[in-house]
């Protein structure tokens, strides 16, 4: 569904929901990252895409003046409340507690909303490594924005919505999801600098080339551990070799002090420096029309995050074979699993005129190889975040 038709299904399922208009629209789009993964805790580069695949809300002031915000979802049973004379605590629907931290961080700021009936909808895959979670909490910050008239800064918008993850999901992430979900632009790639928070944008509008998300259907899930013992393992490293983050260390810095880290540290800081290296590398051929080149960047950063880091698993790797066997005579250039791993999407750069066929292929090579169905779709870079009413 184009924005537009969102806007439409939202104000109808609003208006069956609550017997009224909504009077506040905002939306929040996910976000697949082309090259620089778990780099963004380690003050590294990132180069996400934001994609037409969004959260949108929809909320009108509560007509008793009461002040209780209730959030609905047209996926989810239960609503989510939060009773504003309280002070915004995690609770349950855990789905609620993405939204519950941003309207916390609002009020930390004395910004009160005030009570609302809110109404969501997403086309996001949840689970997929597409930034479900970020679309919502950006999109909660866009929607308070649009109901008290006072917009924020994107950059603190991001830093908000990356706490709300933080302390209510319990998700130690780093910032790229929701800084590209506030921050996107249409047409555009973000390289952005996680350390100095400079942002750049890299034009993807090459009518010859595009991006495919593979999903493979394996569900993902952040707070099972591994993500936050990836980041210490990162600490680690960083603490070992005397440095403040792996940002300051060089390919040939951590080969002359490999002695002062444990191997597995090691390796999980190889793929961190390594991968740093590539991202502004392949923003570069990316920017030079360099295909090919960009490509094999992002072929290298998945066999550093199946090997080094081991955030990837057998469907994901599936995936990244198939394309490999497909290979540039058959129009794609590079692939990788994008997102935090463990499942979830591959992205892939191809040539545009061979997407269909490239799709069908995966899919077919897919099914053989994992017995599971994937779903294969493209994306244009999109927007981040916006204020549609209100
Ligand atoms: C998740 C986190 C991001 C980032 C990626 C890995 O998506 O939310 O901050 O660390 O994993 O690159």
């Amino acid at each position: 569904m184009t924005l537009q038709e969102l806007t439409a299904h939202i104000t109808a399922e609003f208006q069956k929901t609550y017997g009224r208009a909504p009077s506040y629209i905002a939306a929040a789009p996910g976000r697949v990252n082309v090259i620089g993964e778990h780099t963004d805790y380690n003050d590294g580069f990132v180069l996400p895409m934001a994609i037409e695949f969004y959260t949108i809300m929809a909320a009108d002031k509560r007509p008793d003046g009461a002040g209780i915000i209730t959030f609905r979802s047209t996926s989810q049973p239960d609503a989510a409340t939060i009773d504003l004379s309280q002070p915004v605590k995690p609770s349950t629907p855990k789905w609620g507690n993405y939204p519950r931290g941003v309207v916390a961080g609002f009020l930390a700021r004395g910004i009160n909303p005030g009570g609302l009936d809110v109404l969501l909808h997403s086309t996001v895959p949840l689970g997929s490594g597409l930034s479900s979670s970020a679309a919502l909490e950006v999109c909660t910050a866009t929607l308070i924005e649009a109901v008290t008239g006072q917009t924020i800064d994107p950059i603190e918008k991001a830093l908000l919505a990356q706490k709300a993850e933080h302390d209510f999901a319990n998700v130690p992430c780093g910032i790229m999801d929701q800084f590209i979900s506030a921050l996107g632009r249409e047409g555009h790639l973000l390289l952005l600098d996680c350390r100095t928070r400079k942002t750049e944008l890299v034009p993807m509008n090459d009518p010859a080339v595009a991006l495919l998300i593979i999903n493979t259907n394996v569900k993902h899930e952040l707070s099972g551990g591994e993500y936050a013992e990836r980041r210490a393992q990162c600490e680690e490293a960083a603490r070992n070799l005397g440095v403040k983050s792996l940002r300051d260390v060089t390919a040939e810095q951590l080969e002359a002090n490999k002695g002062k880290l444990s191997e597995l540290v090691y390796r999980r800081a190889r793929h961190v420096i390594g991968e740093i290296t590539r991202t502004p590398q392949a923003a570069k051929e990316i920017r030079t029309s360099n295909w090919t080149a960009a490509g094999q960047l992002m072929y290298a950063s998945h066999a550093a995050l199946r090997d080094d880091y081991e955030v990837s698993c057998k469907e994901l790797d599936a995936v990244v074979e198939i394309a490999e066997g497909i290979g540039n005579t058959g129009g794609i250039y590079g692939c990788r699993m994008t997102g935090g791993g463990f499942g979830g999407c591959c992205v892939a750069l191809v040539k545009a005129v061979e997407i269909k066929s490239i799709a069908k292929q995966i899919e077919a090579a897919y099914k053989i190889k994992t017995g599971i169905a994937a779903t294969v779709f493209s994306s244009r870079p999109a927007a981040g975040a916006t204020i549609i009413k209100g």
